[in-house]
């Protein structure tokens, strides 16, 4: 096989040329990471019916495209961890023995290219040459995924000089999984319509996705490579891998402090790393820049502090809901340049979604191709249409977003979508009562991923479907490389999403979370004071700073108390997972919620932080 003379590492040469044999592609092509093969692969797609070219004027340099309505989102239960060792996946992952798996998978990799091309991608996860960062090679027969992937990582040729010749990369491989007979006519989404496998083999460090064409089954750097193989390289080689935001909060007297937060799929991470401070907040000097909205990789640094990378280069952004309230950079960032996935198109050839703006369009094309009006019963927009938009486009972009050193992180905040239950905002006693706050997190579902929307589901670092081992285990990792950090960051956990009686947000969140990463700031350098609840350190009503807002004391209870008898329940629901976790679940746990439940014991009913 000819390789282009850039490419040396002979490694990655033998397994092109095995893949070559095994997909039997019609023509492989060694894709170059310029703007010349983006564009050409976009105006192929433009002819093919994958993209809809939209109005320059409106939205320069972006494109639309429609899945197959069978592939929309992560199918996390055709994912699989296919560890030698069943045990070493854990209760909550999918696993098959590899060997079984790949004889399960041989036959359809075999011919799967058939008809198509296979590109080659060279990526790397973090700014080029970073010591936090990561190389990996895709291989997919998806033109779609080649462009996407132009966005979201860095891509391109130099990637083969950091390679060099024995370097070491993680191999992804991906197909639609729809061979074309000769003289068969393509579709505008292929997929296989009944069979997909996500398929991580931790110990050799592969995966293997075949069947779906979607975001996260697809873009092999994102969830599959960034979050569940490279969780299983932090565990082994000491850092971590995190399905977490990282945002720089800038104070009126300058000091930075940069912080790092989980939230499961779809509770707001992109608009968080995006956070317009209230007025008052920006008149005096505050400023909350962007460095990544999904994914961080956190190394230790000589000087003992934590450096995080944004493994990333692009957003893979939910676009229901997004809006110049909601999140105007987030738009900004998908004004040009941008790849959409199931949203609608309007007459004048731009896109829309539910909540983009307050007046529907009179009539657009939904996300399936058929015409629309305000009067559909259906939505114009999948609930998990997508923008795949450029992080250079970010206004708020953080100066440092790109550092091959990475920024200092001083706090770790995590957060579930619950509708009771868990306060505002509140701070975990040290690193093992953060570790049980951040393993026993729960989420209402949403619309992320396949399955039942609204129940809690048990989210463990928000990293449920993209630990790439043993949930046990990361808790024990999460203490173990706490212990071995001298100042480590503090802790915190959050819920925007708490109702009121009548079932109304008691909380206005967007913007107005300012108050509360505030907060969390100040106490990340031990300025603020704070009350002691059975959970963890709460803000009482002076400290949080709600000038601006009109939020009474009442107000403020309703959203901070901790009902003894849900948190009571709650900690049971605890033990549900600890349960399923029982032979590797560290006792730290354990004790945690025993400490809980002892101060929960002596605890008025409705506990507030202004409670008499
Ligand atoms: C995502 C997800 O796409 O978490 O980021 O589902
Ligand atoms: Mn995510």
């Amino acid at each position: 096989m000819e390789f282009p003379d850039y490419i040396k590492n002979t490694k990655l040469k033998e397994w092109v040329e095995e893949m070559v044999a095994l997909c039997q592609p019609d023509q492989v092509y060694f894709c170059d990471g310029s703007q010349e093969e983006y564009d050409r692969l976009c105006n192929e797609m433009v002819e093919a019916g994958t993209f809809i070219r939209l109005n320059p004027e409106k939205r320069p340099n972006c494109f639309l495209a429609r899945s197959d309505p069978s592939d929309v989102a992560r199918v996390e239960d055709r994912t699989y961890i296919c560890s030698i060792s069943k045990n070493d996946a854990g209760p909550t992952n999918n696993w098959m023995a590899p060997k079984e798996m790949k004889e399960t998978l041989q036959p359809l990799f075999t011919g799967c290219m058939r008809g198509r091309t296979m590109y080659v991608i060279p990526f790397s996860m973090g700014p080029l040459g970073s010591p936090i960062a990561h190389i990996g090679i895709e291989i997919t027969d998806s033109a779609y995924v080649v462009v996407n992937m132009k966005i979201m990582t860095r891509m391109g040729k130099a990637v083969y000089d950091v390679l060099g010749e024995d370097g070491e990369y993680i191999p992804c491989i991906h197909t639609v999984g729809a061979p074309l007979e000769p003289g068969q006519k393509d579709v505008p989404w292929p997929c296989n319509p009944t069979t997909k496998y996500i398929v991580h083999y931790p110990e050799e460090r592969a995966i293997w996705s075949y069947g779906s064409g979607y975001g996260g089954n697809a873009l092999l750097g994102k969830k599959c490579f960034a979050l569940r193989i490279a969780s299983v390289m932090a565990r082994q080689e000491g850092w971590l891998a995190e399905h977490m935001l990282i945002v720089g909060v800038k104070e009126p007297n300058g000091r930075k402090t940069y912080v790092a937060a989980a939230f499961p799929s779809a509770c707001g991470k992109t608009n968080f790393a995006m956070l317009v401070p209230p007025k008052d907040f920006k008149a005096e000097g505050w400023e909350v820049t962007t460095v990544g909205d999904d994914i961080a990789w956190i190394k230790p640094g000589k000087d003992g502090k934590l450096y995080a990378i944004n493994p990333e280069s692009g957003y893979f952004g939910v676009a229901p809901g997004t809006s110049y309230h909601t999140n105007a950079s987030a738009m900004e960032s998908c004004a040009r340049d941008t790849i959409f996935t199931n949203v609608a198109l309007t007459d004048d050839g731009d896109v829309w979604w539910e909540g983009m703006t307050k007046e529907k369009p009179a009539h657009a094309i939904d996300w399936k191709g058929n015409d629309w009006t305000p009067e559909s019963s259906t939505p114009a927009a999948h609930a998990n249409a997508r923008f795949t938009a450029p992080a250079t486009n970010n206004p708020v972009l953080d100066p440092a977003w790109d550092d091959p050193a990475g920024v200092p992180i001083e706090a770790f905040v995590f957060g579930g979508r619950r509708s009771t239950t868990v306060p505002l905002v509140y701070q975990a006693f040290n690193w093992n009562y953060g570790v049980y706050l951040a393993a026993t997190m729960g989420s209402e579902t949403t619309a992320a991923a396949f399955g039942q929307m609204g129940v809690v589901r048990r989210d463990p670092f928000a990293q449920l479907p993209f630990a790439g081992y043993h949930m046990g285990d990361y808790i024990n990792h999460w203490l173990q490389f706490g212990r071995e950090i001298y100042n480590p960051p503090r802790i915190f956990g959050v819920n925007w999403f708490r109702k009121d009686a009548e079932g109304n947000f008691a909380w206005p969140g967007f913007g107005e979370n300012m108050r509360a990463l505030k907060w969390i700031v100040q106490r990340a350098h031990s300025e603020v004071p704070s009350v002691e609840s059975p959970i963890g350190w709460l803000p009482n009503y002076e400290h949080l700073d709600l000038r601006g807002l009109e939020f009474s004391r009442e107000q403020f209870d309703q959203i901070m108390k901790l009902n003894i008898d849900d948190w009571q329940k709650e900690v049971l629901l605890h033990e549900e997972l600890f349960i399923k976790l029982y032979d590797r679940l560290p006792k730290e746990m354990i004790n945690v919620r025993e400490l809980i439940l002892s101060s929960l014991w002596r605890t008025p009913e409705n506990w507030g932080p202004t409670h008499e």
